[in-house]
């Protein structure tokens, strides 16, 4: 046994090729001595990608390690949780990833295993559950409460008094109208938004709307 620590990032598409370097920023800034960060997918060949080793989670797990922290950058949020689930059954850590200018002010409570990106504001008096993804330019204002396994795309203004219930995705460009105090807009568990949507009344669980206003979609 050996007393190494072993990072990964889960998923090398898109979004895990972006995740990669916010990850290895962070280890450097923190000191930690470099190390061979790799990105897990099962559906890698073995091979290199952007400079780091790309392998299945089978053969992650066959590698000596002292401890395993890994970042699920995978947007779709049920197979996210999945692999969480997975992932923790084999005591495997979850890191959280933050990019360095990542902004954060009172009172923010954030649950485990999140990825922050670049430029992504959170403000006062926040409470985010576990797994959450927020990409590039998105903010959460004040007083809202997102649930677990939320994403939200690129460009999301999420304005004061929000809440988010678990696995609701927010596209890109959408804008979600401020409630108010104890009367929340509420984005219903597992609802989408679409890209560039202007929500101003609350969405019900499960459905996709789109537009400005925001409507549902028809299918
Ligand atoms: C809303 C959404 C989930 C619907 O996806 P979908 O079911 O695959 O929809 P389709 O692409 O088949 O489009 C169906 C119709 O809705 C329209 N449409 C799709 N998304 C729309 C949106 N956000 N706003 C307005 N119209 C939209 C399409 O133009 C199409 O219209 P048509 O039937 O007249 O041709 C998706 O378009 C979306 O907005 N996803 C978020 C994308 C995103 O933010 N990605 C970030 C990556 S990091």
């Amino acid at each position: 046994m050996t007393s190494s620590q072993s990072y990964a990032v889960f998923g090398a598409s898109g979004f895990g090729r972006e995740v990669m370097p916010l990850l290895r920023q962070q280890l450097q800034a923190r000191g930690v001595p470099p190390l061979d960060l790799v990105f897990v997918d099962d559906a890698a060949q073995p091979a290199v990608v952007n400079g780091h080793r790309a392998m299945t989670y089978a053969q992650w797990l066959a590698e000596p390690a002292g401890e395993r922290f890994i970042t699920i950058a995978i947007a779709y949020s049920v197979v996210r949780q999945k692999l969480v689930e997975r992932c923790r059954a084999d005591g495997v850590q979850f890191v959280e990833v933050r990019a360095s200018n990542v902004v954060q002010l009172d009172e923010c409570e954030l649950g485990e295993g999140a990825i922050l990106c670049p430029f992504v504001t959170l403000t006062s008096n926040i409470k985010i559950g576990r797994h959450f993804h927020a990409n590039i330019y998105s903010y959460v204002a004040h007083d809202c409460i997102i649930g677990d396994y939320v994403t939200l795309a690129p460009s999301v203004k999420c304005n004061g008094n929000v809440f988010i219930e678990d696995h609701a995705y927010i596209g890109t460009g959408a804008i979600l109208k401020q409630g108010k105090p104890g009367e929340p807009l509420i984005i219903g568990k597992g609802a989408v938004v679409g890209m560039g949507a202007v929500v101003t009344k609350s969405v019900p669980p499960g459905v996709t709307v789109i537009g400005n206003p925001a409507k549902l979609m028809n299918k």
